[in-house]
């Protein structure tokens, strides 16, 4: 059969957390979670044992005290810092109303579907207990989608999941996964959320090879145009962009760049320019290049072109990520569209054009490393 891979790409990319649309006056029929259920059964599950047991809660009072517990374990305080500080706005906001929402108003929705496994995981880190649930759930989600129904994943409740097991009568040997509100949804109009492009985050063959597309490019490199790295650095982003956006910063730790000097700036700015100087002893040679700021948007991207602002030989770039505790930092390079010397060296030597190409990616990634530990330490001291 043929699927109508426009509806089930929409079905994927729009099965989002549902709490503000939720409606809580129409009754969710028994038949229909059970059918929902039946097909999130078919998720794949380990040895083949059917260990995952679902319980559909209706019973308003049964519901109201799980709602209390929810609230007890985390929700309250969701709602609470939402009433202190009314935020700015934006996505984190939109999503902290939501989730408070959902906590304030958690018995009102027509079934709550509480998820679980039979097992306790050992901490072995051998797979064969949350590896055959979540994605059954995740497939629960799916199918109600499909018909309507909408729900959020939430994990809130299991620093009750005590009391949970009490009120539910739930074994020891079981474990508690995911609470999953149920209800119809308000409208069915739903849109992909902003996630990273899969080019961002994909690997080739080894951790951090990308194949980003550098534009037209020569077929010579077009092979492993990237390489991406990262490190997860325990302070804020804008502590981090300090030396991020310092064009000096790689001359401390790399073993090829030996400085640069902006050119008509006196820092970082979208369209400045800067000349780098850099040495490579392994084949004798010492070069500068000019490089040309395209994105600097503190403390979140910092970019430069090398060479020609518009086709570059290489194009390199710093990403900050908040994270809870700190900054996820990444440093991209892109090689071409230009051909550099190291593209040059590839055409003057066809048969070993892999090989030159290969080495100098695990050349680039080499003193990147360097870079961000180096960053890491720098950003860490005194936080
Ligand atoms: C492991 C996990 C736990 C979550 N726990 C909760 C929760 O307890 N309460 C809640 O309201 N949302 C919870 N969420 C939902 C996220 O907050 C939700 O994904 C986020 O609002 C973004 O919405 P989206 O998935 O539609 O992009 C959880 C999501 C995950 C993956």
């Amino acid at each position: 059969m043929d699927f109508d891979i426009e509806q089930t790409d929409t079905l994927l990319s729009t099965t989002r957390a549902v709490r503000r649309r939720l409606d809580f006056e129409r009754d969710v029929p028994d038949d229909l979670l059970m059918r929902c259920i039946e097909l999130a059964e078919q998720a794949p599950t380990g040895a083949g044992v059917s260990s995952r047991r679902w319980i559909i809660v209706k019973h308003p009072e049964t519901k109201a005290q799980l709602a209390e517990l929810y609230r007890a374990a985390g929700g309250s305080r969701v709602i609470e810092r939402l009433e202190d500080r009314r935020l700015a706005g934006g996505r984190q906001e939109r999503m902290a109303e939501s989730s408070a929402y959902l906590a304030a108003n958690m018995e009102k929705a027509p079934a709550l579907v509480l998820v679980t496994i039979w097992g306790v995981h050992d901490g072995s880190g051998r797979p064969g207990l949350f590896d055959s649930v979540i994605q059954a759930a995740w497939s629960f989600c799916l199918a109600l989608r499909a018909r309507g129904l909408g729900s959020a994943w939430t994990t809130m409740h299991l620093g009750k999941a005590k009391e949970f097991a009490d009120l539910l009568g739930i074994p020891d040997g079981v474990t508690q996964i995911v609470l999953l509100p149920v209800a119809w949804t308000i409208g069915t109009d739903f849109t992909p959320a902003l996630r990273r492009k899969a080019s961002e985050i994909v690997w080739f063959d080894r951790w951090g090879n990308t194949q980003e597309n550098p534009g037209e490019v020569s077929s010579l490199i077009a092979a492993a145009p990237g390489v991406a790295v990262e490190i997860d650095i325990a302070a804020p982003p804008e502590r981090v962009w300090e030396f991020a956006s310092d064009i000096n910063i790689s001359a401390r730790f790399s073993d090829e760049f030996q400085g640069a000097e902006w050119v008509d700036s006196d820092g970082p700015r979208e369209g400045a320019s800067f000349i780098g100087r850099n040495e490579r002893t392994d084949v004798n040679r010492v070069w500068q290049t000019t490089s040309y700021v395209v994105a600097c948007d503190p403390p979140r991207v910092f970019a430069w072109n090398v060479n020609d602002r518009d086709r570059p030989s290489a194009q390199w770039r710093f990403e900050l990520e908040r994270l809870p505790g700190g900054t996820r930092l990444s440093q991209r390079l892109v090689m071409g569209p230009s051909l550099s010397a190291t593209g040059r060296a590839m055409e003057a030597n066809p048969d070993q054009a892999r090989h030159i190409l290969a080495s100098r990616r695990e050349q680039h990634r080499g003193n990147m490393l360097l870079n961000l530990q180096g960053i890491k330490r720098l950003a860490e001291m005194g936080v």
